[in-house]
């Protein structure tokens, strides 16, 4: 799904590091699952979470239910109302669910209910862009890889993991832009404090970040364009180095 923050683009590079060690039916465990665009190439017994409620929502009914055919269009008055629901936590038009399939499928570049609607437009050869069709077809073709994948709503400092689970942190990065979604600012030191208390109860865990403390060792970075990626902001071509830790402790 197109998501801000998205590893579409890195997954093939830093999940054969990631799952180089994978036992048999070892969990797979990603708190920050965002867009999913890493965790739907992962087989196996697998959990998504994300603080993010009408996320989680969404893709629960889409593994029950699959792709809600009557909502595929998504007029601007809908997204209107869904927007105000959301910014204003009121009225009770929409589930969570929905929200957060209108607020994913028709939101401008693929920011929740901040990019305003995005609906068609014409590119600069005269083609017409039809933005929520591709954004459906594009969770339509993810969908698949979605299937068996237990998707919880949950911070994740509370989030319940199985022992001996491979677990993949996809945060928010340091300095960029933030997530609407989340109420609380993401706390930094907290956060690495966590890893070194799941890496002492014997998880395998693995950091996206541009920088992190001195006992994380960086096990693979390359050089990247972000336009709606890493840098936190769209439409830009800045270049950025992503980078994926682990704790030094966990090198053989
Ligand atoms: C960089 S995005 C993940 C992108 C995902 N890997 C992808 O490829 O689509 C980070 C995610 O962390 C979530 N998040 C932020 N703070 C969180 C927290 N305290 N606990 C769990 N999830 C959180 C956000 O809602 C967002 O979806």
């Amino acid at each position: 799904m197109k998501y801000m923050g998205s590893k579409a683009r890195i997954a093939k590079h830093i999940l054969p590091i990631i799952l180089r060690d994978r036992k048999p039916g070892q969990w797979y465990v990603e708190p920050f699952v965002g867009g999913a665009n890493t965790i739907d190439k992962v087989d196996g017994f697998r959990i998504g979470a994300d603080v993010n409620k009408y996320l989680i929502a969404m893709y629960k009914l889409l593994n029950t239910y699959g792709i809600p055919e009557h909502l595929v269009d998504i007029s601007k008055p809908t997204y209107s109302d869904a927007r105000d629901q959301y910014n204003e936590r009121k009225n009770k038009l929409f589930s969570d669910a929905h929200i957060g399939w209108v607020g994913y499928m028709a939101s401008a570049n693929g920011r929740f209910y901040e990019g305003g609607y995005s609906g068609k437009s014409k590119t600069n050869t005269g083609k017409i862009r039809n933005y929520i069709d591709e954004s459906v077809r594009n969770i339509m073709r993810q969908l698949p890889s979605l299937a068996g994948i237990d998707f919880r709503c949950s911070s994740y400092e509370d989030l319940e993991i199985p022992s001996d689970s491979i677990i993949y942190c996809d945060i928010p990065y340091k300095g960029t832009k933030q997530y609407a979604t989340v109420c609380k600012k993401f706390n930094y030191p907290d956060f690495w404090q966590w890893c070194r208390g799941m890496v002492n109860q014997g998880h395998k865990v693995f950091v996206s970040e541009y920088q992190a403390p001195d006992d994380f060792v960086c096990v693979w970075e390359q050089e990247v364009k972000s336009s709606l990626s890493a840098n936190g902001k769209v439409g830009g071509n800045k270049k950025s180095t992503e980078k994926l830790f682990i704790h030094e402790s966990q090198i053989k």
